[in-house]
């Protein structure tokens, strides 16, 4: 978590620096702060709170300087604070660092007994009194002094480090946290990740775990330059990336947060998500990027999905595809459960590990676990080069463009394509599903984009009907096979931004628990589309009505036995049974919008959440 960005070029580079961070802003949002080399000296800025308390804080006092770094911090180490927030200062150094340095107790110590006074309760800070403290013992530039320090840390990071007898570096390293270089026109940058540099070039280069980069900024005479070397000091080469985002990607775009702009997004991330990856004619799937060749598809003898959060809500659709399409038995699993027990996995297994940053940590461990056990891994994520994309066998991304809001949503159901297009490939290679079968299952996912199209149309009415949930603080949601996940996924939805509490069941549970809940107080949403299981829903719905609890109900058009039960309906269109997941999920993304929106919260920014999760 946390987010850093780096600038060295010609123009002045706080304001820059405060604009790439406002897009990395989900990474973390207690605390930020910049750090700008005014030719003079390090001149540093921090301030408590979100993004915006920086920018006045900077606007008072102006920094000059065509060098910076900066930060917005999510606190691991050391609660919210201006003093716990980056950049560090020791001697002449600054630091922004993402990540956990895990032998800080030690270090902390060691340098506690040299006379060494910390001012913050940051594990940070330690590194900009490790470089301080080899720039003093004669290291010859800050390059030599950061690789020294990081050669006694362990732990995950990525820093960015300043010198104030360097006016024109940057340096910056990477170990298990993201780092990508943006490589610009008399100017380079370094960010937490793309979207923080696209404003500036489309040109980036992924750094890899291990590298240690020194930027230099433009002289009078020579453009910005990039030295990469291994933390040995093997000088090496990596790819310049054209990114096909544009800068307008990352902005809200008229719309009053990035979650609502980002709902309105679905149609476009499901048509890019299947685009080029269909071949309708053959009623299959282009398998290139999933990385299995018929062969292997037909060897696999198990699918075992790993996720957390609304990934692992995707995983349970997908595992449903999976079964009845491609008759592979499957298994899900949040990562942080099997790390916590000896989960088994066999060389014959398929995993796909479905994670819309690439970066979470629980879901990170899985895998290797996974891989470390001969099986192989398929990646599903939105972020190019990410850290688990990095370690799988294939990958097939989902081409959501950048997800700002921190509740998931147009990666939600491009996370659903991607699973649909897995289910459809391995259901053609390993004979589940003939031709016809696969060309009609394409067909369908075609049509999702039109589908969701329309039912955007009612968001209006969504929204009265949240009127009627702001005071509610539960609600229960029911739903049957692949919308029982959904029915999670709505009360996740709903209580990360809303903080009323909600609670996802699968309908036929109902009678085991849950319905003693029920009364005149509480709201409760039933997913029930005319599909196999709509008789045995309809039943819930009665069951409740008759202890007087309150349904909202999404139902298909035309559906008269709800309309006479329930309190509101929304009405979901006609569609094939396969893609009933893509849709009903969006009602449920509004109603939590509209719910959190109408209380008056920060939607995009929940509390005590961040978008990218790389603790354990
Ligand atoms: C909820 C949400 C989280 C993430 C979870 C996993 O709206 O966004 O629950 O889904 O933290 O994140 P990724 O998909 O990045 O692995």
């Amino acid at each position: 978590m946390c987010g850093i960005v780096g600038y060295a070029g010609r123009q002045s580079a706080a304001p820059i620096i405060v604009d790439g961070l406002r897009k990395l802003e989900y990474r973390g949002y207690d605390s930020a702060g910049v750090a700008v080399h005014d030719g003079r000296g390090i001149e540093v800025v921090r301030a408590l709170g979100k993004l915006r308390a920086l920018s006045e804080a900077v606007a008072k006092r102006p920094l000059e300087g065509t060098l910076g770094i900066g930060h917005t911090r999510w606190a691991t180490h050391g609660r919210p604070s201006e003093e716990n927030a980056h950049p560090h200062v020791a001697g002449k150094v600054a630091v922004v660092h993402n990540g956990i340095i895990e032998n800080h107790v030690a270090l902390r110590r060691e340098l506690i007994a040299e006379g060494v006074r910390f001012s913050s309760e940051t594990d940070t800070e330690i590194i900009a009194h490790l470089v301080d403290r080899a720039l003093r013992n004669g290291a010859r530039s800050l390059f030599e002094a950061v690789r020294a320090s990081l050669q006694l840390v362990t732990g995950a990071y990525a820093i960015a480090v300043l010198n104030a007898d360097e006016p024109l570096t940057i340096v910056a390293a990477r170990h298990g946290s993201p780092l990508v270089l943006g490589i610009g026109e008399n100017e380079i940058l370094c960010g937490s990740d793309i979207s923080a540099l696209l404003a500036h070039t489309r040109d980036m280069v992924f750094l890899e775990d291990g590298d240690l980069v020194e930027l230099r900024g433009p002289g009078p005479e020579a453009g910005p330059t990039a030295r990469i070397q291994t933390m040995d000091g093997v000088p090496v080469e990596r790819p310049t990336k054209r990114i096909d985002w544009s800068p307008t990607m990352a902005e809200r775009g008229g719309f009053k947060h990035f979650m609502l702009k980002e709902i309105h997004e679905q149609p476009d991330a499901i048509a890019a998500t299947l685009r080029g990856r269909i071949d309708l004619e053959n009623g299959d799937v282009h398998g290139g990027e999933i990385g299995l060749d018929p062969v292997s598809a037909r060897a696999i003898r198990r699918v075992y999905i790993i996720a957390c959060g609304t990934s692992y809500h995707a995983a349970l659709v997908g595992r449903y595809w999976l079964e009845a399409l491609a008759r592979v038995p499957t298994t899900v699993e949040l990562g942080s459960e099997v790390s916590n027990r000896p989960a088994v996995f066999f060389e014959d297994d398929l995993v796909i590990a479905v994670s819309q940053s690439g970066e979470t940590f629980d879901t990170l461990a899985a895998v290797k676990a996974a891989k470390a056990a001969g099986a192989r891994v398929l990646a599903v994520s939105n972020v190019l080069d990410s850290a688990i994309p990095r370690l799988a066998h294939g990958e097939l991304y989902t081409r959501a463009g950048p997800e700002i809001g921190v509740a998931s949503t147009k990666c939600f159901t491009a996370q659903l394509t991607a699973l649909l297009l897995v289910s459809v490939y391995l259901g053609r290679q390993r004979g589940a599903l003939d031709a016809d079968a696969g060309r009609s299952l394409l067909q369908g996912a075609c049509a999702v984009p039109g589908f969701i199209n329309e039912l955007l149309g009612d968001a209006d009415y969504v929204r009265t009907i949240a009127t009627s949930l702001v005071d509610a603080t539960d609600v229960l949601f029911l739903g049957r096979g692949y919308n029982y996940p959904i029915a999670l996924e709505g009360a996740l939805k709903l209580k990360e931004i809303s903080y009323a509490h909600a609670e996802g069941y699968a309908a036929g549970e109902m009678k085991h628990g849950p319905i003693a809940l029920i009364d005149a107080s509480l709201p409760v949403v039933v997913i029930a589309p005319k599909d196999a299981s709509y008789f045995k829903t309809l039943g819930n719905v009665q069951e409740v009505r008759a202890r007087e609890g309150r349904v909202i109900a999404l139902a298909t058009k035309g559906d008269e036995a709800m309309h006479d039960l329930a309190e509101h309906i929304i009405w979901l269109p006609e569609a094939p049974e396969h893609v009933l997941p893509f849709l009903t999920v969006v009602p449920l993304q509004l109603l939590a919008y509209y719910v959190a929106s109408r209380k008056g919260h920060d939607v995009d920014q929940p509390r005590n959440l961040a978008k990218t999760v790389t603790v354990e």
